[in-house]
């Protein structure tokens, strides 16, 4: 049942505000600024005193494990290595009973994802998950975890089940910190009031639906696209270029917006719209001097911009404004847009975008 949307995708991308309440109940409690994630407790000793943390998923899971890299190494100041299932799995990797592996995958049923779990398991790893689907395979083999809550997601692109994935992310990343002693009194609080904040945020940002999809009809004929952020908006970036290549078929790629001058910069000319994830953040001067070495080649820049930004509004072709919020709290809001944008795209195009040729929900083989 689409309710009303046009698409399963569409309703989805309106869904996330709710899935993030929904992961958020019984573990975020901003009135004790406490937070449970009770499959986790009885393991929760022996992550807090690892040497290290593994994240390993696919797609679109993979780009929320680039997230958390930050997000743990900033608050919980824990080493962290991300990788695709498909390499790890054929890799030799170095593990041992002082790592600890979370695996995650919305469906948790991923061949790749469950070859990883199994090796790491193996190797004497604490396997951890994070999933969406109640009951497979990954939670299953997995020796603790905690479940997504974003509920069924049927558009073949990920959008719901990311944000979930992020916002589970961001609660054991804060829980970790906090259990480990790396994260003031005074920050823990305001991240946890910050996150019982984000869905109303998120809410906003659906309401520039139309806006977005205006500034999509300007887009439609595209090519290739260039998505670029930094931090950790670089990985979001990634996923809007993912979404925008899964359903529209247009060639996009997500970028660090540092790297740019060492490639992709080749590529910008007048027909190449360029994507910046750029709210007014610790990069914020480093992304103006990118958007302006985009501008000097005529480049078309679509800004993903804090609300009342009016400085990028001169700058840039097209704005899109997100609510401010904490930095760590910003993949959670930028993505949205992102998503939407990839959709108004697909469907001027006359794309399936719930069925994309060629994918498959569930990649059950190698
Ligand atoms: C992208 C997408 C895929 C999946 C990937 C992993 O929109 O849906 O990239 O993210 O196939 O799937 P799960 O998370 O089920 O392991």
């Amino acid at each position: 049942d689409k309710n009303g949307f046009e698409h399963f995708m569409l309703k989805e991308i309106f869904e996330q505000p709710q899935t993030i309440e929904d992961t958020f109940k019984g573990r975020l409690k901003p009135e004790y600024s406490d937070i449970v994630l009770g499959g986790l407790h009885h393991v929760f000793p022996r992550i807090a005193k690892a040497g290290r943390i593994v994240i390993i998923g696919c797609g679109t899971s993979w780009h929320a494990a680039l997230i958390a890299e930050y997000l743990l190494e900033d608050f919980a100041q824990i080493p962290v290595e991300v990788e695709y299932a498909s390499e790890f799995r054929y890799r030799k990797p170095l593990l041992n009973k002082n790592d600890v592996v979370i695996l995650i995958s919305q469906s948790g049923e991923t061949a790749d994802t469950l070859a990883a779990l199994r090796l790491a398991r193996e190797k004497g790893a604490l396997v951890l998950g994070i999933c969406n689907v109640v009951g497979s395979t990954l939670s299953r083999e997995t020796e603790a975890g905690v479940y997504t809550h974003a509920g069924v997601e049927i558009g073949v692109a990920s959008t719901k089940a990311f944000t979930a994935q992020v916002t589970v992310l961001t609660l054991f990343t804060l829980k970790l910190a906090k259990t480990r002693g790396t994260i003031s009194d005074e920050e823990y609080s305001l991240l946890v009031k910050e996150l019982a904040e984000i869905p109303k945020k998120g809410r906003a940002i659906l309401e520039n639906n139309e806006k977005i999809r205006q500034v999509a009809e300007k887009y439609k004929d595209a090519v290739n696209a260039l998505y670029l952020g930094r931090g950790t908006l670089f990985p979001v970036a990634m996923e809007g270029a993912l979404k925008l290549k899964e359903i529209s078929y247009i060639h996009a790629e997500g970028y660090a917006a540092g790297e740019m001058k060492h490639g992709p910069i080749a590529l910008v000319d007048d027909n190449l719209p360029v994507v910046v994830v750029a709210p007014q953040d610790a990069w914020y001067e480093k992304i103006i001097s990118n958007i302006q070495e985009v501008k000097a080649r005529k480049g078309n820049v679509i800004a993903i911009v804090t609300e009342g930004d009016t400085g990028l509004k001169e700058l840039t072709d097209d704005v899109i404004e997100i609510p401010r919020s904490h930095p760590a709290l910003a993949p959670l809001l930028a993505v949205i847009p992102l998503q939407l944008l990839a959709y108004h795209i697909a469907v001027l195009r006359g794309c399936n975008v719930d069925q994309p040729r060629n994918l498959a929900k569930s990649v059950t083989v190698e």
